[in-house]
């Protein structure tokens, strides 16, 4: 089975195409570098980028592929959560294709086929469910329990910033740039964990929720107190800020582990996911196997949409949302 992907809910329009769930047969990703210059993805501008992006990416896609919209079996879209603006693009163009081409169309939550970002690069047999399944990207730190390829329990996600939204604004703290996750990684690189004491997030086992304004605040208290001499100093917090980011992270999966005693393996994915130092964290304190995306499917895509819309789809009592009964959203009105 064919299925078409398309991604638009933040700042790159992605489409892909691919076949029984995991196979990627072609995957291509526009990022819209114009929101360098604003220090962060401006709304407005990102819808107007998508929209002029959309088709030629659709028309490259099939042109890589060798055939064409007749091939496709069903079209899968993200409706959210998203920006308004950018998800509407998508929503609208995978609309018109559906239905011109006389296909299926299903919506797909965006923070759950992050999940299917992970798994796309293994064979579905090989992880083992029950699985946690960690989605740390620049809008969502979101910890899941799955029973099986689609079924989410929601057991932890965050109370304020996001986990990549933080590395992003500590950047703009340092003067860094836009996005900051991968300039923070690189900078601390160079940097030591231990010459910035940071405070230990939600350090409580009971809590299961992910906070980061503290750590953020905390770190422009440390730039007040001590401002910024040389890029030594730039290169500590960073390495300082990063590891209290992750461990954050670390301790709520095990606590999620003490507590779902048959958890098997933990899948990990997002744009933060990309992040090295976190991956070495991440398989060094946890005891279950643990799979990491490819890189190329860590950020936003539209492979990962078309394989969580396919087992959706392929579920036996699975019933396709009528294409007017369902709409774009931006928060999470899709969790329980
Ligand atoms: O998953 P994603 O592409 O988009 C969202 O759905 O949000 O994630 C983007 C986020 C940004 O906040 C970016 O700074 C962060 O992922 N990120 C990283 C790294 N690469 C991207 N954070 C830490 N280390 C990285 N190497
Ligand atoms: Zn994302």
């Amino acid at each position: 089975m064919n299925v078409l992907g398309i991604e638009s809910s933040c700042d790159d329009t992605a489409v892909a195409i691919v076949k029984d769930g995991h196979k990627v047969l072609h995957s291509t990703i526009s990022s819209q570098l114009v929101h360098k210059s604003f220090g962060g993805v401006v709304p407005e501008i990102a819808a107007r980028e998508h929209l002029k992006a959309i088709s030629a990416l659709t028309s490259a896609c099939f042109k890589d592929v060798g055939f064409g919209p007749e091939n496709i079996d069903l079209v899968c879209v993200t409706s959210g959560p998203g920006l308004i603006g950018s998800l509407l693009v998508g929503a609208t163009f995978a609309k018109g294709f559906a239905l011109s081409s006389g296909i299926p169309l299903i919506p797909v939550n965006h923070v759950r086929a992050h999940v299917h970002g992970a798994l796309l690069a293994f064979d579905p047999k090989e992880v083992q469910f029950p699985s946690l399944a960690l989605v740390v990207s620049g809008g969502h730190t979101h910890l899941y329990r799955m029973d099986n390829a689609i079924s989410y329990t929601l057991l932890a996600h965050s109370v304020d910033d996001a986990c990549g939204e933080c590395f992003d604004k500590v950047a703009k703290l340092l003067g860094l740039g836009y996005p900051g996750g991968p300039i923070v990684e690189e900078r601390a690189k160079n940097g030591s964990p231990d010459r910035f004491p940071m405070p230990k997030l939600i350090n409580d086992s009971s809590k299961m929720f992910f906070s980061y304004s503290g750590l953020k605040t905390h770190i422009v208290n440390t730039l007040r107190k001590s401002p910024i001499q040389s890029d030594k100093d730039i290169d500590d917090i960073c390495a300082s800020f990063q590891v209290e980011a992750f461990s954050h992270i670390i301790r709520k999966v095990k606590s999620a582990i003490n507590s779902n005693r048959d958890i098997k393996s933990v899948v990990v994915s997002g744009g933060v996911s990309a992040n090295q130092k976190f991956k070495e964290l991440v398989s060094e304190n946890i005891s279950v196997p643990v799979f990491f995306p490819p890189l190329r499917f860590c950020s936003d895509n539209a492979a990962m949409v078309a394989s969580l819309g396919y087992y959706l789809y392929n579920q036996p009592d699975y019933k396709i949302p009528a294409i007017d009964s369902w709409d774009v959203f931006s928060g999470y009105k899709y969790e329980e």
